[in-house]
């Protein structure tokens, strides 16, 4: 009896750990998407707003911070990237920076800091996607 909950514990552990095993495979590859899709989720609230024209200071700041944390993970999810694709990254950086500096209070202000970082974001997809 003991022995058999062993063998069953054992077979447990064994699927766990491949698929542990599995996903951190899998994780390698698709980490881009993952801060690409967050960037996109921040980035279209804001533009959400703006299209509403509801665009509430503090939120604004949330999401533009998230937007720019976000983008710290970028080197490890495009690992050995040449000098130009670091170049958008650190535009894309120095936009999202200065946009959280202004600290947008309206709507206006909002797309006014906005209009940069969308074009980086194209820019970068020109070229790269
Ligand atoms: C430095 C270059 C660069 C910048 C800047 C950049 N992207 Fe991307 N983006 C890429 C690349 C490369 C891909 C394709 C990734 C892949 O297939 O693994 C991509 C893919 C995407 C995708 C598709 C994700 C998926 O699941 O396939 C979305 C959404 C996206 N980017 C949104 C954004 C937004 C929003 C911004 C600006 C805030 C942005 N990107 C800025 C390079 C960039």
């Amino acid at each position: 009896m003991r022995s058999a909950l062993l063998i069953v514990l054992g077979l447990v552990i064994g699927i766990i750990g491949t698929v542990f095993a599995m996903n951190a495979l899998h994780d390698r590859e698709p980490y881009s998407h993952t801060v690409m899709t967050t960037m996109a989720h921040h980035a279209g609230a804001l533009s959400a707003a703006v299209k509403a024209q509801k665009c509430d200071a503090t939120q604004s700041q949330q999401h533009l911070t998230r937007l720019l944390e976000t983008q710290s993970d970028l080197s490890e999810a495009f690992p050995g990237v040449d000098q130009p694709f670091k170049d958008e990254e650190t535009r894309l950086r120095e936009k999202t920076q200065a946009a959280l500096a202004a600290a947008p209070a309206d709507c206006a202000a909002l797309a006014a800091v906005m209009k940069p970082i969308g074009e980086t974001c194209q820019s970068c997809h020109q070229q790269y996607r």
